[in-house]
């Protein structure tokens, strides 16, 4: 599908996008399967996709690989057409888009190229400190497909620092906009929810 055509399809089903923000280690991915699960959300991370792209044997698979051992953030082009493509395949009319803006690259782009407005940004509030211990952790679990090349701590200040420069400014944008839901995600997993629960009862529980 030609990209003028993807960006219209994705505007004629009238999609409504949350936009999921929040530091390495905050909780994202581990918050959009609650709520996939009990508001019917599709979870679409950026990571996730620009992973799967290295894995797929992609023609930029070795930049991306270099990117994210680097903790730096992709070109938008390419992270926007595997977004879109993800969309289009899958058929629902709302996405979680978790890690994606980054920067005021990629979302300018975004805005440019879909004309989608998130409906609003969920942001996950947590001390670097707890992040740190968090992905450290994970890198610990062996054998689960969680454990990453990024999970060290070399890396892991990269990412730290290439968010409060590049991601800080997009969600104080949003901020400028009245769009951020900010969540203490310094809690448990559970209580977390919870905050989260409240600010998506508007959407109604799963259809089915
Ligand atoms: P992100 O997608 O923001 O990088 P994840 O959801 O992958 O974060 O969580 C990072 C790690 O921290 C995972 O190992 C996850 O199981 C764990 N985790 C997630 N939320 C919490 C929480 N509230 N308290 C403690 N550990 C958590
Ligand atoms: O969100 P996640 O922690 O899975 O992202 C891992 C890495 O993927 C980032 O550190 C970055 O290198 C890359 N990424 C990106 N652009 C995005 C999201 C992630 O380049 N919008
Ligand atoms: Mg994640």
């Amino acid at each position: 599908m030609a990209k003028e055509e993807a960006a219209g399809s994705l505007r004629e089903k009238n999609v409504k996008v949350v936009f999921v923000l929040g530091g390495p280690g905050s909780g994202k991915g581990t918050q959009c399967a609650n709520i996939v699960r009990d508001f019917g959300f599709t979870h679409l991370s950026a990571g996730d996709l620009l992973r799967a792209e290295i894995k797929s044997g992609s023609e930029n698979g070795t930049m991306i690989q270099n990117m994210i051992k680097e903790g730096k953030i992709v070109p938008s082009e390419v992270t926007i057409r595997l977004l879109e493509k993800a969309m289009i395949e899958n058929g629902n009319d709302k996405f979680l888009i978790d890690g994606f803006p980054r920067n005021e690259e990629n979302r300018a782009a975004f805005e440019e190229v879909t004309k989608i407005e998130p409906e609003f940004v969920l942001f996950f509030d947590c001390p670097e400190e707890e992040m740190e211990k968090r992905l450290l952790n994970r890198n610990q679990v062996l054998s689960s497909p969680h454990g990453r090349d990024d999970d060290n701590i070399e890396t892991i200040r990269k990412r730290f620092k290439v968010f409060l420069e590049s991601s800080l400014p997009v969600i104080e944008h949003y901020y400028s906009k009245a769009k951020v839901r900010k969540v203490d995600a310094a809690r448990s997993a559970d209580e977390v929810f919870e905050s989260v629960k409240g600010i998506f009862s508007s959407f109604g529980p799963k259809d089915s």
